[in-house]
């Protein structure tokens, strides 16, 4: 097998919604990271790129449901996933982001090129559409009643109760989330990408070329969407957040975000290419490069049917493979974040990762037990007990012990140092002990190649394992007793340490793309540079020179108490988690928190009323003269159904007197008069119980 030239690793971009999980973890990022490290320690040309994808309804209806702007969601949780992902020891080459505009560019050309080759089609359709909000619908943004189940909070696109998927056509009693009114249908026109056409390509490209390579999982859900008939695909929106559509026919419509999201990889590759001054093309279009996508189960027909698709077409390369996870359950249930179960990377990090305790090995940690429990063929479960489980008798009796044994009696047995090797005195159990350094090389490396990175996180614990076994064989401890009479006796002593030792560098080697703390807390303690971690380091037995002295040992895992695991327990099950707390906290209105100061920006005054008349050709309208003490004001205000001008003179009225003043119908209204809107829908005017002085600020 030859390598390619060049390797692109892509990782899902992230919706920028909210907080992730540790499923989303296990299933692409950190498989991602293991295997981007293990191509960067062979000294291969990789680029490994992701980015918060920040487009889509999942945007506005976050937005709507924090009291806030679209824009400031996508840049807080921006923000929040690159940390998190940093925390944890992902490494990405670039984090980037879907609104950047070099993205937005970027999607807009590969829509022109497509459609200017005539390889969308334009189609005319009915959708929902609200007419008290004058806009189409998203499916999301439709509820109802579920045909299949009979629950009334079904959505557009799915029913939560029972899980089946919809489209709006099929709910019964459809509303609109935005005003709560049936929605009418109403035509609209949209270009699609006709997947159809593509079938033979995909039929041949999936299902014959790759049919060794894929895992089955990924083949098979591929099989059933090419068997069920390819339908073209709208890749357009009517909606108003989004990478707009560089056609006039298209004002008002937007990228559906299913096409602009993968090109984000692309578009993060340019960038990534601009801050390293290199040339991001032959990434995307030369024949000897090798392009992985790192994804969930439920990302497949994007990443398999739909963007190779559209890559063919805009003549760049397909994806080599794309080695889909299944789903990772937690503690016997679906990780669900709308139901609260679930553990958020950022709860991990706080509780694991900031203390005091923790930092790097408890990151490795989390990446040790994800790894050994990946969800690569089938859907698996994270336990709080499992995770213990797994860092006790693996982590840390396995790996960590071996280690600290074998420094521990270096120190003791051989001054510190790393003893010589005396070929004449190896035996069958030494020689076998070596042999295993090389035999695991070809394993960890042939898993990885290959993307079974819990077989190949099993090597290295094997390996480790044999050390231990090796080592209470050897029993240099029971040997020590013999250095007196025995002249040989030291020279065993040296031996085993020396082999162990060795060991232990090439553990650092093979632990280093899964656990890379470890691997570096390792380095320290052998005192070497990063440079011996590179993958042509694997196998050998000369690491570290003899007489070469050593560093103390460290525990390269600490204790985990029943107590830490228990707290974990009870916290999922009481749904107290992190998200929550990044949330604004919301008032009654839904309007987020303010603080004191942007209150005290308003300048309010109350103020009487002393002129008054309607509004020509403004059925709502009433124009105010108000004396404000010190000076009068013209305001319009949209009373006129609710007051008549006669009944309004003489009134108290609360004025805001420092809002920037508006045209209205030709009259310039200098300030604005409160309400507040009675049960029947009429509008109360809000005054001071008693009358006041014009011009008193009210506070
Ligand atoms: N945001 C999507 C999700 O979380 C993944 C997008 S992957 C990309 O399911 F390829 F479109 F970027
Ligand atoms: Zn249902």
């Amino acid at each position: 097998m030859t390598n390619p030239k060049r390797y692109l690793v892509t990782a899902a971009l992230p919706y920028a919604n909210g907080l992730k999980h540790i499923g989303h973890l296990a299933g692409a990022y950190i498989p991602a990271d293991i295997y981007a490290r293990y191509l960067r320690a062979q000294k291969r040309d990789v680029v490994f790129v992701c980015g918060s994808d920040e487009h889509g309804t999942a945007i506005p209806i976050q937005a709507t449901k924090e009291g806030t702007t679209p824009q400031a969601i996508i840049d807080k949780y921006h923000e929040a996933m690159k940390q998190d992902f940093e925390d944890l020891s992902i490494c990405f080459d670039i984090y980037h982001r879907t609104s950047a505009p070099l993205h937005h560019e970027t999607a807009q050309e590969f829509f022109t090129k497509l459609n200017d080759a005539g390889e969308l089609e334009v189609k005319e359709t009915e959708q929902y559409y609200d007419e008290e909000a004058n806009t189409f619908l998203a499916d999301r943004y439709i509820k109802g009643t579920c045909p299949n189940c009979g629950s009334d909070r079904a959505f557009g696109d799915q029913c939560e109760t029972c899980g089946k998927s919809l489209s709006p056509e099929e709910l019964i009693n459809p509303v609109s989330t935005l005003s709560g009114k049936s929605p009418v249908k109403k035509k609209t026109s949209h270009w699609y990408l006709p997947l159809g056409k593509h079938e033979a390509f995909l039929k041949e490209w999936i299902l014959e070329q790759h049919k060794d390579d894929w895992r089955t999982n990924v083949a098979g859900q591929c099989k059933g969407w090419i068997e069920g008939g390819l339908q073209s695909r709208a890749v357009t929106r009517d909606l108003d957040w989004g990478i707009k559509v560089p056609l006039a026919e298209g004002a008002g419509k937007v990228l559906y975000v299913w096409f602009d999201a993968p090109i984000g990889y692309i578009s993060a590759t340019k960038q990534w290419a601009i801050d390293n001054k290199k040339d991001w093309k032959p990434y995307w279009d030369d024949e000897d490069t090798k392009l992985v996508h790192f994804i969930g189960k439920d990302n497949i027909v994007f990443h398999c049917i739909i963007f190779p698709v559209m890559l063919k077409l805009h003549g760049n390369i397909l994806p080599d493979n794309v080695p889909a996870n299944e789903f990772l359950n937690l503690e016997g249930d679906k990780m669900s974040t709308s139901r609260n179960w679930k553990l958020d990377m950022r709860d991990y990090i706080n509780d694991f990762v900031k203390k005091e305790n923790g930092g790097g090995q408890m990151v490795d940690a989390l990446r040790y037990y994800l790894t050994s429990i990946a969800p690569e063929t089938k859907d698996s479960e994270f336990t709080w007990k499992g995770f213990q489980t797994a860092y006790r008798s693996e982590l840390s009796d396995v790996f960590g012990n071996f280690v600290n044994r074998t420094f521990v009696l270096m120190h003791k047995l051989c001054e510190g140092k790393v003893p010589r090797l005396h070929t004449e005195l190896l035996d069958d159990t030494d020689k076998t002990m070596i042999a295993a350094f090389a035999n695991t090389k070809g394993e960890v490396q042939s898993a990885l190649e290959y993307y079974h990175f819990r077989d190949g996180l099993f090597q290295v614990i094997e390996l480790a394992r044999k050390g231990n076994q090796y080592m209470q064989k050897k029993e240099p401890w029971i040997v020590a007793k013999k250095t007196a009479t025995d002249p040989e006796a030291q020279k065993l002593i040296d031996n085993c340490i020396y082999i162990c030792l060795q060991l232990c560098a090439n553990l650092s080697i093979f632990i280093n793309p899964f656990l890379p703390n470890t691997a570096a807390k390792m380095l320290h303690m052998m005192k070497v540079v990063e440079k011996m971690l590179d993958w042509e380091n694997a196998g050998k037995t000369d690491l570290l020179k003899s007489g070469y002295s050593l560093r103390a040992p460290e525990l390269l895992f600490r204790k985990m108490e029943d107590s830490e695991i228990e707290l974990q327990i009870e916290k999922l099950k009481s749904g107290s988690t992190e998200t929550k707390k990044m949330e604004p906290i919301k008032t009654l209105a839904g309007k987020p928190e303010i603080v004191y100061d942007d209150f005290a920006k308003l300048e309010l005054k109350a103020g009487t009323v002393t002129a008054c008349e309607k509004v020509a050709k403004a059925d709502k309208l009433l124009k105010l003269e108000i004396d404000l003490g010190t000076e009068k004001r013209t305001i319009v205000s949209g009373i006129a159904l609710h007051y008549k001008p006669e009944e309004m003179i003489g009134k108290q009225v609360v004025v805001v007197t420092n809002l920037a003043s508006r045209k209205m119908k030709g009259i310039e209204s200098q300030g604005m008069i409160l309400t507040a809107e009675d049960a029947d829908g009429r509008l109360q005017l809000l005054k001071p119980e008693n009358m006041v002085m014009p011009g008193s600020s009210i506070s």
